[in-house]
């Protein structure tokens, strides 16, 4: 029972992983050292064992009193104080959640907000809100970031004028840094339950901190599950011998790809609760190594619908790509197919068969098409699509994206490029100082 990798339909040969292993140790040393670049921000690697017990029964406590009074909870954030969270909620609950009777979802229907700037999403949002009982988490390191800045803004004064200053109060909760930034002013101001980002961990590796741990709690989500997969990857990968630590592994199985001239990652799923999975994904690894003129593209597609929108592509285009396939190996729910009298659409050959049996079959039958056509393929399998190999997964993903940035030599914690269009932006519409 645990997450798979499967690095043998890759074309990649042992003497380039043997060549690999004197960097891989450097690495792994630089890490848990401390003494690589950006070490001020790897609080995340013994994160499941040190994080502070009191704020995480505090999450409980809240979020099960949320989930009582609340009839809609809404999520104000954006990168990495947004997307692990909506990755675990879209993975871990029903595909239809927002939409299933109250008393069967058992939790406020969750609804994402201040992760884009278009006035139609808000606009909509707040259209939905009428004879709603709202609570809002506002998640925001910097406290400065402008997309969840205004959304809150527009979210904080629908509250107060709805149920008045004091009453609003009670139905914010802000997240965010412990002493500084303008969000922790603002909540000290006025009085908001907060919740604190640890100084030493950065955005898109704060998933299992409050800044997804509250919302995910309060979804119905059980975080000690998810905290409970990670701590035993945070074991597990810990070990500095690849042949025993998948995560290490696919780190140096994607630079060995890199260093072959393969340009882009393409990061798949059978199943669409992992669509934002590949989303978080992308900003992992796009924001950890596309640096200093380096990085893989991260991609990500969404089988077996982009069979039919990129399939053409990836098997017959531009030989830079290599896919990285994240495989169920049960389905929790399934459905059989039934035979048909007149079996117009010729699909009686698949009677008794279930939905989860075929969608195995296209992933079988992709993988062989994929590999006649020369894409290397690396294989993550999950047993089950749970809380607790989903946080598995997500410190798989992070330990193995630290360790493939020291190993393409650069800083995996900064994000220096992030902010030149802030300053563009900010010119344009004419703030102080810009
Ligand atoms: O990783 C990053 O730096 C960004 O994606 C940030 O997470 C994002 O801009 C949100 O920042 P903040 O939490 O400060 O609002």
């Amino acid at each position: 029972m645990t997450v798979g990798f499967d690095y043998s339909k890759s074309f990649i040969k042992k003497h380039e992983v043997e060549f690999m292993k004197p960097f891989l140790k450097e690495a792994h040393n630089l890490l848990h050292d401390g003494e690589g670049p950006g070490n001020e921000f790897i609080g995340w690697l013994d994160w499941t064992e040190k994080y502070d017990r009191q704020e995480y029964e505090k999450i409980k406590t809240v979020a099960s009193s949320i989930r009582q009074k609340a009839d809609v909870f809404i999520v104000v954030g954006i990168g990495g104080s947004y997307l692990g969270a909506r990755a675990a909620f879209e993975a871990l609950t029903h595909t239809f959640h927002n939409l299933l009777p109250k008393e069967t979802r058992n939790a406020p229907q969750i609804y994402f907000a201040g992760n884009n700037m278009s006035p139609k999403y808000m606009t909509d949002l707040m259209e939905t809100l009428d004879d709603k009982e709202i609570y809002v988490n506002v998640i925001s390191k910097s406290g400065t970031t402008t997309e969840p800045a205004i959304a809150f803004r527009i979210l904080k004064s629908h509250l107060e004028e709805k149920y008045g200053k004091e009453e609003a109060k009670n139905r914010i909760f802000a997240t965010t840094d412990k002493s500084k930034g303008a969000l922790k002013t603002l909540a000290t101001n006025e009085g908001y339950e907060t919740f604190v980002i640890p100084d030493d961990i950065g955005g898109r590796y704060s998933v299992l901190t409050p800044v997804g741990l509250l919302p995910l709690a309060v979804a119905g989500i059980d975080i000690d599950q998810l905290m409970e997969g990670a701590h035993e990857a945070a074991i597990q990968y810990g070990n500095p011998n690849i042949d025993e630590n998948r995560c290490y592994q696919y780190a140096v199985a994607r630079q060995i790809l890199h260093r072959r001239g393969k340009e882009i990652e393409i990061l798949v799923n059978y199943e669409p609760g992992l669509q934002y999975l590949g989303e978080w994904w992308k900003q992992l690894y796009g924001e950890s190594e596309g640096k200093d003129g380096k990085g893989l593209f991260p991609a990500s597609v969404n089988f077996t619908a982009d069979l039919h929108s990129m399939g053409q592509l990836i098997q017959d285009g531009k030989r830079n790509i290599f896919e990285t396939s994240i495989v169920l190996e049960s389905a929790q729910k399934d459905l059989e197919i039934t035979e048909d009298e007149e079996n117009l659409d010729g699909l009686n050959y698949l009677k008794g068969k279930t939905i989860g049996h075929v969608n195995r079959k296209a992933f079988e039958g992709t993988l062989l098409a994929h590999l006649e056509g020369n894409v290397p393929n690396l294989i993550i399998s999950l047993p089950r699509l749970d809380e607790f190999h989903f946080g598995k997964l997500i410190y798989f993903f992070e330990k193995a994206c630290a360790i493939s940035g020291y190993l393409q030599g650069v800083n995996p914690f900064d994000q220096p490029g992030v902010e030149a269009y802030k300053s563009n932006m900010f010119k344009l519409l004419g703030k102080e100082g810009y």
